[in-house]
């Protein structure tokens, strides 16, 4: 049995990550540490709260005081760090936040750790969650990001999350804290948070509206559905050799375009009657300093570990459009920041 802190679990991966333990290891448990960000959503992980085994804390990881109490007081043996700020267009127009939370929040969650641990950690890990945009740009013929290609990051996310797993590694080395760091593709699927391309594209196409394709839509990303990535990471905590780095990919690359071309198709399938929804893609201002190409080599966790994704990427963007053609309450929700009123009112916080 273990106990968990998963912090930034009201977010994205960080919820579907939580979902999914509860799943396979109902008789760990939790305790999700989420600031509430914009992009932080309780109704993500709503209904979790009857659960004895979970427990929701609202803060920050960069407030020291409560990440030593969460660690001391609940016996915390395992840290996932899902927290994050994580939109590369927010990094562009405000970078602060990215540094605060991305390298500083991690560098007080390690300090923590080593601190409520002191050595005792043999059956302790740290998990980092990353991603392949450490790595930079990679040209059409390049050969995709193995664990050994040098970091070259290009927006201030992708700096702020190398700069991250440098701390991460640094730990290892200088102190020996059991970490393990993973750098994970393009993910996909339920939550979501309807300001990336996927829910955007979705709920745009579904209202009518135009589909903004940053450039020339020739970038390419490396797509993996989310319960895939949370299956890497339950592999990488339990097999994983701490102070390694292992890549999470898909295999599965598209270019803009063509991924919002197939959510027009999907769409059109699932709820015909309209005319055909990639009439309303509009090409934009591309964004600056733009990765062209992520592809991810996740051989070493597929040879080492055995890890294998089980969605095919044909089946997993259906499941995904059809998750927000049924949770329309949800996409209103998270779009009119009800939830957040809902938070403060439940939970009487600011
Ligand atoms: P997200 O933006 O959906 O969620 C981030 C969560 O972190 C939110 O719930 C937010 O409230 C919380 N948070 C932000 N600052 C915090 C702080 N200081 N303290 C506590 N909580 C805080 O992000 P996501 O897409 O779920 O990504 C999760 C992690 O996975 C990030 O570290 C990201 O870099 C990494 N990652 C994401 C992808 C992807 O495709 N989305 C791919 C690879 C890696
Ligand atoms: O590669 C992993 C990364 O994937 C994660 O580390 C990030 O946290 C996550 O946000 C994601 O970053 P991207 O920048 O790739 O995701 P986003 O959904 O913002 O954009 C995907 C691609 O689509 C990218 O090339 C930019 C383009 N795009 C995006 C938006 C929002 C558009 O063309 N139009 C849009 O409106």
């Amino acid at each position: 049995m273990r106990t968990l802190l998963v912090t930034g679990g009201a977010g994205f991966i960080g919820a579907n990550f939580i979902h999914y333990w509860v799943k396979h290891h109902s008789d760990d448990r939790i305790i999700n540490l989420d600031a509430l960000t914009y992009a932080g959503n309780p109704d993500n992980v709503a209904g979790l709260e009857g659960n004895t085994n979970y427990r929701f804390a609202h803060g920050s990881i960069d407030d020291a005081g409560l990440v030593r109490q969460l660690l001391d007081n609940e016996g915390v043996d395992t840290v996932v760090n899902f927290a994050a700020e994580s939109h590369v267009d927010r990094s562009i127009t405000g970078p602060e936040d990215f540094m605060q939370t991305n390298i500083h929040g991690t560098f007080t969650l390690l300090e923590a750790a080593r601190a409520a641990w002191q050595g005792n950690d043999e059956h302790c890990r740290f998990l980092h969650v990353s991603t392949d945009e450490v790595y930079g740009s990679l040209g059409p013929d390049d050969a995709p990001f193995t664990e050994q290609t040098p970091f070259a990051p290009n927006s201030p996310y992708s700096a702020s999350k190398a700069a991250s797993d440098h701390l991460v590694r640094a730990w290892f080395h200088t102190y020996g804290l059991p970490v393990l760091t993973t750098n994970c593709s393009n993910n996909y699927g339920p939550y979501q948070f309807p300001e990336k391309l996927i829910p955007l594209v979705i709920i745009n196409a579904l209202e009518g509206k135009p589909l903004p394709v940053y450039g020339d839509g020739k970038n390419i990303r490396d797509w993996l559905y989310v319960e895939d990535h949370c299956s890497g990471i339950d592999t990488v905590l339990s097999q994983g050799i701490p102070g390694e780095t292992y890549n999470i990919g898909g295999c599965n690359e598209w270019t803009n375009i063509d991924i919002v071309k197939r959510v027009c198709q999907t769409l059109d399938e699932l709820r015909p009657g309209y005319a055909p929804r990639e009439n309303l893609i509009t090409y934009v201002k591309d964004r600056p300093g733009h990765d062209r190409r992520y592809a991810i080599d996740s051989g070493k966790l597929m040879q080492r570990l055995g890890w294998a994704p089980e969605h095919r990427f044909e089946d997993g963007i259906v499941k995904t459009v059809e998750w927000y053609l049924e949770n329309r309450d949800w996409v209103e929700r998270a779009r009119s920041g009800e939830y957040r009123n809902y938070y403060r009112q439940q939970y009487n916080v600011d």
